[in-house]
């Protein structure tokens, strides 16, 4: 097949969709297939004409624009199939508050939050407490995100979330472990257990640094949260009208799962998490691009 790699673009997680790219375009090679690169910055309006002379998208792109359902839609409309989500799914599940919203709608646990659509007042107290997380609304790897163990750390990581969007979400910080959850053609893969090694959180070091975490699949966790964070990405990829293939992301708090996110393309860097977790389940790399295309032709 034709297939045309979209990567790059312009969010602020351009370095990591460039680095999934590579490996993409390898496995790709490997299974037979003629790669097209595309890089929709500056060039978006020449996406149709490109998709035209193709068989397939394969989407990399990570954070708005790109995830967030708008290449999607373009190749809708030129009939070009991509793996994954349709864009409106693409883009409920990029909105971190709108997901939220169905989430707790769906009866599915999320941490408090309080979705703000512009800087505060001078003086302003969120109504959920302390310890709390600051993160741009539209954003991904954790760009843009910081945590305020009390009020005379928010303006600054309120500033920084502002810096990067307008859309921030502020939202409970859970003590507790994080664990995520693939889906991949209607069946939860293996679990991952997260522990990063320094800093407070799970940032953007301790996710694209080699040994930034440590990542332990299938996670140490009881029979039980295994089957519970399964069921529970299920739901979420269900609630959210996904299609194929989705991560979703969860704060354990004493045995207790919350569901923070959920990822439409994740991931795909030599330490991303997805790759991981089909790993565990017996699907190399090749193989899970591959699978990954095959949902995307149905
Ligand atoms: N947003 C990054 C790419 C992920 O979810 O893996
Ligand atoms: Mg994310």
């Amino acid at each position: 097949m034709r297939v045309l790699l979209i990567a790059g673009g312009w969010s602020d997680e351009r370095e990591v969709s460039l680095s999934g790219a590579r490996g993409i375009e390898n496995a790709l090679f490997a299974l037979g297939h003629e790669v097209i690169l595309f890089d929709p910055t500056d060039r978006l309006t020449e996406l149709p004409d490109a998709a035209r002379n193709v068989d397939f998208a394969f989407l990399n792109l990570h954070g708005a624009p790109g995830e967030d359902g708008l290449v999607q839609a373009l190749l809708d409309r030129v009939g070009c199939p991509y793996q994954g989500a349709a864009p409106a799914g693409s883009f409920l599940a990029l909105h971190k508050a709108a997901a939220k919203a169905l989430f707790v709608d769906a009866g599915l646990r999320t941490p408090a939050w309080e979705f703000l659509t512009a800087p505060p007042p001078e003086g302003w107290e969120p109504s959920i407490g302390y310890p709390l997380y600051v993160k741009p609304n539209l954003g991904g790897s954790s760009v843009g995100m910081g945590r305020a163990d009390d009020r005379a750390q928010l303006d600054a990581v309120l500033a920084l979330a502002f810096r990067h969007g307008h859309e921030v979400l502020v939202e409970e910080a859970l003590a507790g472990e994080e664990v995520t959850v693939a889906v991949l053609g209607g069946e939860a893969l293996p679990p991952i257990l997260i522990r990063p090694k320094r800093g407070e959180f799970f940032d953007y070091a301790s996710k694209y640094e080699q040994g930034g975490a440590e990542e332990i699949c299938p996670a140490p966790i009881s029979r039980e949260l295994t089957e519970e964070t399964a069921v529970m990405a299920k739901a979420a990829h269900e609630v959210l009208g996904l299609q194929g293939y989705s991560r979703s992301d969860f704060m354990v708090k004493d045995g207790v799962p919350y569901l923070l996110e959920v990822n439409t393309l994740p991931g795909m860097t030599p330490t991303s998490l997805l790759p991981q977790s089909a790993a565990a389940a017996g699907l190399d790399f090749p193989a899970l691009v591959a699978r990954l295309i095959e949902l995307g032709l149905r």
